[in-house]
């Protein structure tokens, strides 16, 4: 982990170094979800909506079947376009319920975190006991952790998000954008 972790921390250097002065945009191109176990989680709407050219947002909503829930863990993959999703630098579990209750602890998870935090009600500890909604993010949101926090080279990729509760992988969201 301490080794993964070094490795981390020396690819994070090389991309900031080498790409903070490259001027990116970003788009949304697609969000899709998709449940693997209907007795424990629906998505009632899952979309992209394009306002107009600069203003695009992604909502969310799942219902959750068997509240509350007091064990979840989320699992991520960041893919990159190269002939087809290629995994790309992140692949990684952590126990939610443990990093809602310490954030600062884990500063990966941390930063796939603050995608959602702000638009969404997963922003306390467990145990869950309602629906999960993400609500109107706007890409200008992901805009600012790509290009501000972690710069990213261009290209197109997919944030693969699975939703793991008790130990068993429930549902799927897929997030697509593109950096120009
Ligand atoms: C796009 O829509 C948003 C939200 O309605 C608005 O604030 C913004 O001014 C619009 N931008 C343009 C270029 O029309
Ligand atoms: C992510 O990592 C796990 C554990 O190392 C591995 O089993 C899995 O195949 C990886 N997933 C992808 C998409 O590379």
């Amino acid at each position: 982990m301490t080794i993964k972790l070094s490795f981390f921390f020396v690819f994070l250097i090389f991309f900031t170094y080498y790409f903070t002065e490259v001027y990116s945009l970003v788009a949304f191109t697609n969000a899709q979800c998709e449940s693997l176990d209907k007795d424990f989680a629906l998505f009632e709407y899952c979309f992209l909506k394009s306002v107009n050219r600069t203003f695009k947002y992604v909502s969310v909503k799942v219902k959750l079947l068997k509240l509350p829930i007091t064990k979840i863990k989320m699992h991520f993959v960041l893919y990159k376009r190269v002939n087809g999703y290629l995994p790309f630098l992140y692949n990684m579990t952590f126990d939610a319920c443990k990093f809602l209750k310490s954030p600062n602890t884990n500063q990966i998870a941390l930063f796939f975190y603050k995608f959602f935090r702000d638009y969404s009600n997963i922003n306390h500890t467990c145990p869950y006991n309602h629906d999960i909604v993400l609500d109107k993010m706007p890409y200008h949101n992901v805009n600012n952790l790509l290009t501000k926090i972690l710069p990213f080279p261009e290209g197109k990729y997919m944030l693969e998000m699975h939703w793991i509760a008790y130990d068993i992988d429930r549902a799927v969201t897929k997030f697509y954008w593109s950096l120009t």
